[in-house]
């Protein structure tokens, strides 16, 4: 490589840096940039209209077919928003345009009032403060569920200081309560290969949670549970609400009706209806496309 090309890498490592620090209000004023005046303390998202994600007439186009078709949607701090909707209807693609991995071609994608998402890319968004659990499980097999919670937290630091890394009391503190929180306290020592389905999505969520993420992206997380595991997926997750903002997709309803408070329900990329799951349930659209008569 020549010394021009590692100049540039290196100016982009600091622009990067500098542009998540800036969104985390952790400037060199000390935050005093944040937009519209307001002051934002270092590392918090301006939650001051009440909204931690807001999406506006959002469109994402495949090779000519709209799989996200103008979609708005509005999610409160602490809220547990669940996403129903037909297969193919733009669940799992609007997890993609939160986080990063899918660009739309038109609207606007916030996180609080000031941090545009769409200027920041996967890694920068995941940094940001949100965290998102794929369907299948991706834990490290051959390590004990203590590694995997520790290395969750060695990782999201990067990788070289990862080497020298040592919890402190704190992370410490944080991962013992983890470790209760998603019913795993008996089983620190195992491997995570041994674990059964439902326990390694458990604890996938702890890992994500050792990151304190401000929300939680959940695409269908009781896929593949027993029923008892499903249980015990909608008690973690009333105990993750209001700590964290959560937004749930699931075809699985009776376990939509165990934590739902209020539902979207997404057909053709757009949102179709929108109330209680008592409401949704009895909107003859919904009927007509997804629950059937
Ligand atoms: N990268 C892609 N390239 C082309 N088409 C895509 C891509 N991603 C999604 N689609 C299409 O967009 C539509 C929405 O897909 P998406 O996966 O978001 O649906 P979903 O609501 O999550 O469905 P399911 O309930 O089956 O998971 C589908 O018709 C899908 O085939
Ligand atoms: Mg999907």
């Amino acid at each position: 490589m020549t010394p021009d090309l590692l100049e540039q890498g290196a100016q982009r490592v600091a622009e990067h840096a500098a542009k998540v620090a800036a969104a985390q209000g952790k400037t060199e004023s000390g935050g005093r940039n944040a937009g519209f005046g307001r002051v934002a303390k270092a590392g918090e998202v301006d939650v001051t209209h009440g909204r931690i994600l807001y999406l506006e007439d959002v469109c994402v186009s495949f090779d000519g077919f709209k799989a996200i078709n103008n979609l708005s949607l509005d999610i409160a701090p602490g809220e547990l928003r669940c996403i129903i909707g037909p297969n193919g209807a733009g669940k799992t693609t609007l997890m993609d345009i939160i986080t990063g991995k899918t660009r739309p071609d038109s609207g606007s994608v916030f996180f609080g009032s000031t941090i545009d998402l769409l200027r920041y890319n996967e890694p920068e968004i995941a940094q940001l403060g949100i965290g998102r659990k794929f369907q299948k499980p991706t834990v490290f097999e051959q390590l004990s569920v203590f590694e995997n919670l520790e290395l969750a937290l060695k990782t999201h630091k990067g990788v070289l200081p990862s080497m020298r890394f040592k919890l402190d009391s704190a992370q410490s503190d944080h991962l013992a309560e983890l470790l209760h929180t998603i019913h795993l306290a008996d089983s620190v020592t195992r491997n995570a290969g041994n674990l059964s389905h439902g326990q390694k999505q458990w604890l996938e969520i702890g890992m994500l949670l050792m990151q304190h993420p401000k929300l939680l992206l959940l695409d269908e997380p009781v896929a593949g549970m027993t029923d008892e595991e499903t249980v015990r997926t909608a008690e973690l997750f009333l105990t993750l609400k209001g700590k964290h903002s959560l937004v749930v997709v699931e075809h699985d309803m009776s376990f939509i009706r165990s934590i739902s408070e209020i539902v979207t329900v997404l057909c053709d990329g757009s949102v179709l209806a929108q109330g209680t799951l008592d409401q949704v349930q009895a909107d003859e659209r919904v009927i007509e496309v997804y629950l059937g008569r």
